[in-house]
């Protein structure tokens, strides 16, 4: 795996919106040929629910994620490793 994708799925972060971010992540690495190369994790509560929905992305945290910015995100992370 060249990458990890890890998603809170903690009861907050679960209801703050990371179940539709979830949702957003496995179609986007589905639609770009990436779910051989990005490990998809779910992860307990993280203590910083208020900051949430948090995800991280190869150790680099990224927390009120909603749709735009989670697209943006993927697109820095992943923009030039999608397969055409
Ligand atoms: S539920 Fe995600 S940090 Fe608490």
């Amino acid at each position: 795996m060249a990458s990890t994708i890890k998603v809170c799925m903690g009861s907050s972060c679960f209801a703050r919106g990371n179940i539709q971010n979830l949702q957003l992540i496995q179609n986007y690495l589905k639609e770009n040929g990436l779910d051989a190369e990005v490990e998809l994790v779910g992860l307990r509560c993280c203590d910083k629910c208020s900051q949430g929905p948090n995800i991280t992305i190869d150790n680099v945290e990224y927390n009120n994620i909603d749709k735009g910015t989670l697209l943006d995100i993927l697109e820095k992370h992943f923009g030039t490793a999608k397969k055409e």
